[in-house]
């Protein structure tokens, strides 16, 4: 035993919420995200665009780190990343990825496999171009996922950089840095109830279109 007394196998909640019926999803998983997304912000979510985001190598070792989602539309998921960090590496060499938003103030959560891509540097630098001038900086100075002697020298290298580009001078994009698009293949929707009976709606990529089915919990 360890010396704490907060037992999480005593931590049971208990979900109330409406019904998922079929009838009400859209056809399409980023629309119906679209909604879900809404309704996750409207009730006040922190970060309800932070994502788990888990990748694995060529023989299946899997990892996983949270994301933050900076666009979607109906060809996907976008986030932002150093193609060099062990995500970006493993992502190179095995493109499967998974997703999952946990939205547990809501009792939701939205799962996602499929496959990443890296966008194109035209997109990636209208975005870079967005970020506060610190955060630009940030990229530069930080080779993510590699080992670093101290902190100090992280703080120098952005102190440098700080130095080469003062505010407002444009700072050019990092060849290591950029978007990836997860293209999904499947999207799973679930809300919370009572008795454990939740909901779970999967849709599934089909030639043309998405089928739909209903999990059990
Ligand atoms: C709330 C939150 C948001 C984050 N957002 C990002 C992000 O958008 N992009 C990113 O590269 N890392 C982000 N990180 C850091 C990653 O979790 C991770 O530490 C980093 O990407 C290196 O991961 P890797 O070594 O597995 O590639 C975020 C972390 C947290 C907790």
């Amino acid at each position: 035993m360890t010396d704490q007394d907060l037992d999480p196998a005593t931590m049971r909640e208990q979900y109330r919420s409406e019904i998922v019926a079929e009838e009400s999803l859209a056809a399409d998983p980023m629309r119906q995200f679209a909604r879900w997304f809404q309704q996750a912000a409207d009730a006040h979510v922190f970060e309800p665009n932070a994502m788990i985001v888990s990748t694995a190598t060529p023989d299946g070792r899997p990892s996983s780190r949270t994301v933050l989602l900076k666009q979607f539309d109906e060809g996907g998921f976008v986030f932002f990343t150093n193609y060099g960090s062990r995500k970006g590496r493993e992502l190179a060499e095995n493109p499967h990825i998974a997703l999952l938003f946990p939205w547990h103030p809501i009792a939701r959560q939205v799962a996602v496999t499929g496959t990443a891509s890296p966008i194109g540097r035209d997109e990636t630098a209208a975005y870079f171009r967005s970020r506060p001038h610190g955060s630009q900086l940030g990229a530069w100075a930080s080779e993510q996922s590699t080992v670093i002697g101290s902190r100090d020298e992280l703080d120098r290298r952005y102190a440098e950089l700080a130095a080469r580009y003062p505010q407002g001078e444009q700072v050019p994009v990092p060849p290591q840095w950029g978007g990836l698009r997860v293209t999904p293949r499947e999207v799973e929707f679930w809300q919370g109830h009572e008795n454990r009976l939740h909901d779970r709606l999967r849709y599934t990529r089909e030639a043309s279109g998405w089928r739909i089915e209903r999990l059990c919990p």
